[in-house]
């Protein structure tokens, strides 16, 4: 029996986390800065580092506490070290060395969005690789193939803007608030998604490439007008916001379906995995569980509780890096981009 504690604090959500052998999650406590950072639009980094450094040691013991594990029964410390705002991966990142160090255990430094990659299998009995994943988060949209969970290659990726950031871009425009993809959703239930027929960027013929700029430019100038630069909200009724959320969000959604689909058309995939914050969207899920069950793909969607950022799945994927032997030394630093590769200790 492995105990990974496991340690998120890369954007707005300090989250600590107990899980068993990569799968049974024994806590997963999620602290959200939402309401610090709503009423500037978005994450303010100087704000969430430092709400990070105010809370990280009481989420940790909380974590402990609601597992019923004391620190000296850790076997493993997991921690996001990126990619992330680095003034917020550097607090996790510095309290994961720490605690690796004075209990004398393995630091597991985490690619964040690989966690998103492997999320959905959290809950299953079974390893569900070699498969291709989706990641659709505020930072990232993204198509992976795993040999395994520690062998993970990009498939595709968004060329501007994150799906989850085009969700939270258009809710400021309809001026509904952040962050976007739940009141979006929210708002698009009560909308027709054909009233609007807005752009479905494909890109190149076979590309698993994503761009979601197009459909944000297409959503300002429906509601302002070309040309204009405000104004155009006050004359859309609450039917018509309706409608705009649910064209939007079907035609974002139409793009990752379908993208999905050939990824694992071009890789000769039989699983499809998909993680991150926007998978949080029953729309989305509903989707992806009709194509998978059109054409004989087996599907396996990340719990709600592990879609948006938590440290279970951090402290899940730190099992695997364990298990495969990717110890990372205790000189690790937080990084802001995903490339930097990790130096592993021999
Ligand atoms: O994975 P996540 O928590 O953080 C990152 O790693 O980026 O994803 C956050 C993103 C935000 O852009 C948020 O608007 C979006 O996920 N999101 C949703 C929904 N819930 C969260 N997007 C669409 N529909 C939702 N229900
Ligand atoms: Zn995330």
């Amino acid at each position: 029996m492995t105990a990974v504690l496991g340690i998120e604090t890369s954007c707005d959500e300090t989250s600590a986390a107990v899980v068993i052998d990569g799968h049974d999650v024994r806590s997963n406590i999620v602290l959200s800065q939402v309401d610090l950072h709503s009423k500037y639009g978005g994450v303010v980094p100087e704000i969430a580092s430092r709400a990070h450094l105010e809370m990280f040691d009481q989420v940790i013991a909380e974590a402990l506490a609601d597992a019923g594990v004391s620190l000296d029964e850790i076997d493993a410390v997991a921690v996001s070290s990126r990619p992330g705002l680095v003034t917020c991966l550097i607090i996790g990142v510095t309290a994961a060395k720490a605690l690796a160090w004075s209990i004398g255990k393995p630091l597991l430094a985490v690619n964040h969005v690989h966690a998103h990659v492997t999320s959905s299998a959290i809950t299953l009995a079974d390893p569900p690789w070699p498969a291709v994943a989706l990641v659709v988060s505020g930072g990232h949209t993204s198509l992976y193939y795993l040999s395994d969970p520690t062998r993970i290659e990009l498939m595709g990726a968004t060329t501007d803007d994150a799906c989850g950031e085009a969700f939270d871009k258009v809710s400021s425009i309809l001026g509904l608030g952040y962050p976007g993809g739940p009141v979006i959703e929210q708002t698009a239930a009560n909308g027709n998604p054909q009233a609007i027929d807005f752009p479905r960027t494909m890109l190149k013929r076979g590309s698993l490439d994503f761009s979601f700029s197009g459909i944000k430019t297409a959503v300002l100038y429906h509601v302002h007008g070309v040309g204009k630069t405000s104004g155009g909200l006050e004359k859309l009724s609450s039917e018509e916001i309706a409608d705009v959320a649910a064209s939007f969000q079907a035609a974002v959604i139409d793009v990752l379906v379908k993208k999905s689909m050939l990824a694992v058309n071009q890789a000769g995939a039989e699983t499809l995995l998909a993680g991150g914050g926007v998978l949080a969207n029953s729309v989305l899920r509903e989707r992806l569980r009709d194509a998978c069950a059109n054409t004989g793909i087996t599907l396996h969607l990340a719990d709600r509780a592990y879609c948006t950022d938590n440290a279970a799945m951090i402290a899940a994927h730190g099992y695997y890096l364990l298990q495969a032997g990717h110890i990372s030394r205790l000189d690790e630093d937080a990084h802001s981009a995903e490339t930097n590769e990790l130096i592993f200790a021999r």
